[in-house]
């Protein structure tokens, strides 16, 4: 049976976390695909709210297999306070699955991002300084250390004391920083986490491939989003993984054909944390209510998330970058104290106006967004199950949405609970 990949088509944030949850109902493996734990995945359940980073959603199941695949980066102690926190919940744990081919975050990647960030000044990315583009850096350059090193200690000592001197002389002579300890590191990898993550490190790929060939279901989970990939988003304000829909087969290790349902999450709105253009972001009163109504604030971070009207010119970039089969629009409920509703239909710059995602950056960070108004609701929506729930506005809002992307929306997000969806006609 093929699979099924869930992917942010903003800026993240969409409440990939939730939706994933909502269809583990029907899965038998869920993989993480890429990111790391720069990303942060709430769900609520019967009024617990449950954060995660590294972890797939799935993982509130008992019938699913977590599996954390190829393509993420592991920062293995908090993989492993993510694991307590959770078995301290009564959830098994011992499901989990860590692919030994997975890159670890290492102690100088987090510290690098740090020092980087200050070092690039008003130019910053504004990353979650946990290390991952350093780790990618690292991965891509060939010199990075894999969870399946923890398994061999003399392989993971002799790359560390390579890495280390180059990753020291950079830290002391260009960020005139302290270096770092090899034997301290060595000793927390190998004699701490190894033990206790030795276990749960395995062959996620055979493990994949097993569940396809028995017809098991199986869903593929990014982290971030469309317009965060290293390729496809605002370069150089993204980071430093692929995660639209592509990034989930070389993250997983399947082909393409292995997918048949790809199914892309958006806010009804737009947010974005960290710097970077985008074009449909609101000041004052109107994006405050946003923020406020819609607890706009990093999962992890803390950090307020940027608000803008849903930007309907991206959206449709996203279906396409993804081949998504369908959409769910999340957050439907924020939407429901404006009298009126904005999307972004074209962006205008000089005179000319764009009706597609302008290639030159220069071009995104200036253009103005050109907007079609509709009418609020005004009503409560968060008690919504069924399409005849919604009241017609809310309704005519969703078929804008569809009409212009051209792929349908299946779900739309009505609170943070579990329960709290309505599930639209495809
Ligand atoms: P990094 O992934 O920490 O390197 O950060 C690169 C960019 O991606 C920054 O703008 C971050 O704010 C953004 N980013 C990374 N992870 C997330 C996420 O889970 N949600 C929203 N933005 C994210």
């Amino acid at each position: 049976m093929p699979a099924t990949v869930v992917v942010g088509t903003q800026w993240g944030d969409e409440g990939k976390g939730k939706l994933t949850d909502l269809l583990a109902k029907d899965v038998r493996v869920v993989v993480r695909y890429q990111g790391g734990h720069n990303a942060g995945h709430t769900i609520v359940v019967d009024g617990e709210t449950f954060a995660l980073q590294l972890i797939p959603s799935g993982v509130l199941y008992d019938h699913v297999v977590p599996v954390i695949g190829n393509g993420v980066v592991v920062e293995p102690t908090v993989l492993l306070a993510e694991c307590a926190a959770l078995a301290a919940r009564g959830i098994d744990m011992s499901r989990l699955v860590v692919s030994g081919n997975a890159h670890l975050v290492m102690p100088y990647h987090i510290e690098l991002d740090r020092v980087t960030e200050r070092y690039l000044g008003k130019a910053k990315l504004g990353t979650t300084k946990r290390g991952i583009g350093p780790a990618y850096a690292d991965k891509a350059a060939r010199i990075g250390l894999r969870v399946q090193d923890l398994l061999d200690p003399k392989i993971f000592r002799q790359k560390l004391d390579v890495v280390l001197r180059e990753k020291n002389a950079i830290l002391a002579k260009v960020y005139n920083r302290l270096p770092l300890d090899a034997d301290q590191i060595a000793a927390k990898y190998l004699d701490e986490v190894a033990p206790a993550l030795g276990p749960m490190i395995g062959d996620s790929v055979r493990l994949v491939h097993e569940a396809l060939d028995a017809g098991q279901q199986i869903m593929l989970e990014g982290a971030q989003a469309t317009f965060l990939d290293l390729d496809h988003g605002t370069y150089p304000f993204v980071t430093s993984s692929n995660p639209t829909a592509g990034g989930a087969c070389v993250g997983t290790g399947i082909g393409p054909r292995d997918i048949d349902r790809v199914l892309g999450i958006a806010k009804a709105y737009v947010t974005r944390v960290g710097s970077g253009p985008m074009p449909t972001e609101v000041a004052g009163e109107q994006g405050d209510m946003l923020v406020e109504l819609g607890h706009e604030y990093g999962t992890n971070t803390g950090r307020r998330r940027r608000p803008g009207w849903l930007d309907l010119v991206l959206l449709r970039h996203a279906v396409r970058l993804n081949s998504l089969s369908e959409i769910a629009i999340t957050k439907l409920d924020v939407l429901s104290a404006f009298d009126t509703v904005k999307v972004c239909v074209g962006y205008l710059d000089r005179d000319e106006l764009y009706e597609h995602v302008p290639y030159h950056q220069s071009v995104l960070h200036r253009v103005q967004p050109v907007y079609r108004d509709l009418p609020g609701w005004r009503a409560d929506l968060s008690g919504a199950r069924t399409v005849s729930d919604l009241p017609e506005a809310a309704r005519a809002y969703l078929d804008v949405i569809s009409e212009y992307i051209r792929v349908p929306v299946t779900y739309a997000g009505v609170g943070p609970g579990r329960e709290q969806y309505v599930r639209l006609a495809v």
